[in-house]
């Protein structure tokens, strides 16, 4: 039905391009790649930003594509419906609030160590909740919506006693998958430990992050505020910057690194 130059048309739109494209590597150059392409010599898209995550067991949705299980209320397996997940997750660990206590081996810096390595090997976008001018509010409906999936409150919740709440959720962004079509989730950094959340994943990220007045190839510093004669990070260059949020009359966004 279509003609080859509308296909070509929606290839780029879905990104499907770009995930499917040919990579050529440079085998002699000393450097890694700032998209993380090449990084395996064998197969150059392994790890590579903006692609689908690895996966170690086959995806298993309601309707075998894209719906995802629980969504049907009702629906049953093996002969029973599904628990619904936050009280799976009370059943494995439940702390009620007065009972938490410092801990006294580690401190804070060890979660943020561990967070900060997360960080820098996944980062899973979140679904656009903006499609044709029309604002789905994942963040105030208890109801599926796509992207929106909340998550339910059990009876007897032990810190989530408001009743007619629930947890907002929104699903994580899509990725082209012209093999199967079967809905896989994409990772927008590189999958390799390799600082990505300082230098970026991608090519234009990368080189706003430098500083490009001169051929030294240090980093970007921030251009408006020093800390005690120190470089602070350069800001992010986005009117939408979350942090233009926290204080209205600051203007302060969010730094870009
Ligand atoms: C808090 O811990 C104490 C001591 O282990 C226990 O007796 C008490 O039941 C706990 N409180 C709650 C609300 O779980
Ligand atoms: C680039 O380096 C120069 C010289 O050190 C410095 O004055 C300038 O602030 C830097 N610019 C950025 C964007 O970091
Ligand atoms: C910020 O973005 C605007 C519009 O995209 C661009 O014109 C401007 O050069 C950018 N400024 C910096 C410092 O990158
Ligand atoms: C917001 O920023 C203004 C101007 O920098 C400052 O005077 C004010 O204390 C800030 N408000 C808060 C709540 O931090
Ligand atoms: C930083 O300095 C630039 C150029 O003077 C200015 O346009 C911008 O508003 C400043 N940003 C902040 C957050 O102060």
């Amino acid at each position: 039905v279509l003609s080859s130059q509308q296909k070509d048309i929606l290839f780029k739109v879905t990104g499907c391009n770009y995930v499917t494209r040919p990579i050529r590597c440079v085998l002699n150059s000393p450097y890694r790649t700032i998209t993380g392409e090449c990084n395996n010599r064998e197969h150059p898209h392994f790890g590579v930003a903006n692609h689908a995550y690895a996966r170690w067991l086959p995806a298993e949705y309601e309707d075998g594509i894209s719906l995802p299980r629980g969504l049907i209320e009702g629906q049953l397996y093996h002969g029973h419906p599904l628990p619904l997940v936050r009280k799976v997750s009370n059943e494995i660990i439940t702390t009620s609030n007065e009972n938490v206590t410092a801990d006294q081996e580690r401190s804070l810096a060890f979660m943020h160590w561990g967070q900060w390595i997360d960080h820098d090997l996944d980062l899973a976008h979140e679904s656009p909740t903006n499609i044709e001018n029309k604002k789905v509010e994942c963040d105030t409906s208890c109801n599926y919506v796509p992207p929106c999936f909340p998550i339910k409150i059990p009876p007897g919740d032990s810190r989530i006693v408001t009743p007619g709440i629930c947890m907002p959720f929104v699903r994580t962004a899509a990725v082209c998958n012209p093999k199967t079509f079967v809905r896989e989730q994409l990772n927008s950094i590189t999958s390799f430990l390799d600082a990505s959340a300082v230098y970026g994943s991608e090519e234009p990220l990368a080189r706003s992050l430098r500083n490009q007045s001169n051929s030294l190839g240090l980093m970007a510093i921030n251009q408006n505020f020093t800390d005690a004669g120190l470089a602070l990070l350069p800001f992010e260059n986005n009117s939408n910057s979350l942090c233009l949020h926290t204080n209205k009359t600051a203007k302060i966004p969010c730094f870009k690194a």
